[in-house]
């Protein structure tokens, strides 16, 4: 499974890239917002980076401004993957940039008809958002089980990228269910590492060791 992170915080990337578990990046007009960068700097610098697909998402929602939105986003650069909101203008968007031979990332999709409308047009990425259907007490996880049953079935290419990551839960079930990749914000996967027991394991071993008196450097 891929790990792609879910911010615009270059510096936070930076750091998770350096342990080499980064296989792309999402942003989204809100997470631009808390950057407080401008969007084709920011995901320029993110780009330049990442050695995989970084999503970068159109504002306008008539098809016809998007498809020239979303072809200014992929002149950033050349793993740059532009990210369409689920609407029917944006499908109509997906099918003439994925023509073009434009990664697209169709995204704030909710149901598993949704994600094969999104197949249909020809997304290399469907981006069910599974914290935000948790909030209403749907399940997230369920629609990513659809999703996963549907693409086998028929084929279909589009790769699973799991969204609204917002605990390490939802990252053990995506993993579970077959998500091809998980967005999760740094914090997530930085909690992704951690177990009481690994702590009070460590502790003990470390006064035991003291105990024995002993150096290794
Ligand atoms: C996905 O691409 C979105 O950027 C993101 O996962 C949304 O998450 P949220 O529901 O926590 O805002």
């Amino acid at each position: 499974m891929k790990f792609f992170v879910d911010t615009a915080e270059f510096d936070a990337i930076a750091e998770l890239n350096e342990l080499g578990i980064v296989d792309g990046v999402t942003t989204n007009p809100s997470l631009i917002m808390k950057s407080g960068r401008d969007i084709i700097e920011v995901t320029k610098q993110i780009a330049d980076l990442i050695d995989g697909p970084v999503s970068a998402e159109v504002i306008a929602t008539q098809a016809d401004a998007m498809i020239e939105e979303g072809r200014k986003l992929s002149k950033i650069a050349d793993n740059i993957a532009i990210k369409l909101p689920l609407t029917w203008d944006g499908l109509k968007a997906c099918k003439a940039l994925s023509s073009e031979g434009h990664m697209i990332n169709v995204t704030l999709c909710f149901s598993a008809n949704q994600a094969l409308l999104a197949a249909k047009a020809g997304a290399a990425f469907i981006s069910p958002f599974i914290g935000r259907l948790d909030d209403i007490n749907l399940d997230g996880i369920d629609v990513i089980a659809d999703i996963r049953q549907i693409y086998d079935t028929y084929g279909f290419e589009t790769q699973i990228l799991a969204a609204s990551i917002r605990n390490v839960n939802h990252v053990t079930d995506c993993a579970r269910i077959g998500a091809d990749i998980v967005t999760a914000p740094p914090e997530v996967i930085h909690k992704l590492a951690l177990h009481p027991l690994t702590d009070k394991g460590l502790e003990t071993f470390l006064k035991d060791w003291e105990k024995t008196g002993q150096k290794i450097l």
